[in-house]
């Protein structure tokens, strides 16, 4: 497995509270522009720019983890970033974490500004 490094660690992105189910945030950390998710499967958070010609996937929408850019419908894994078109290319998906609390509301959603690629085939 190949490792990409941007910081290498991990930094604050916001309070859960701030990021219900069902929603998304736009988040700048370490200079990336960063579309936070709240789905049914998870927090996922992606470069904000499509890699097919720049339209914000803030406003995508999104279904069963699988973000569709409202611009010319190319269609992405959230948690790998992988496309499902080969007109596009691959998404860049960034690591989250959440820091343990008490309470989900208080929760910290943290992110990582490097990422895991896949093994080479
Ligand atoms: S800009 Fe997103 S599919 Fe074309």
């Amino acid at each position: 497995m190949k490792e990409h490094r941007g910081s290498g660690r991990f930094v604050r992105a916001l309070n859960l509270e701030h990021l219900p189910p069902g929603e998304r945030r736009v988040v700048t950390l370490e200079g990336h522009v960063i579309a936070l998710f709240n789905t049914g499967g998870g927090i996922f958070a992606v470069d904000n720019r499509c890699p097919h010609m720049g339209f914000p996937l803030d406003r995508g929408s999104v279904k069963d983890c699988i973000l569709t850019c409202h611009w010319h419908h190319a269609r992405f894994d959230l948690a790998s970033g992988g496309t499902f078109d080969q007109w596009a290319d691959d998404l860049r998906a960034f690591p989250v974490i959440r820091s343990s609390s008490t309470s989900s509301a208080s929760a910290t959603v943290w992110s990582a500004t490097f990422r895991w690629s896949l093994p080479n085939p």
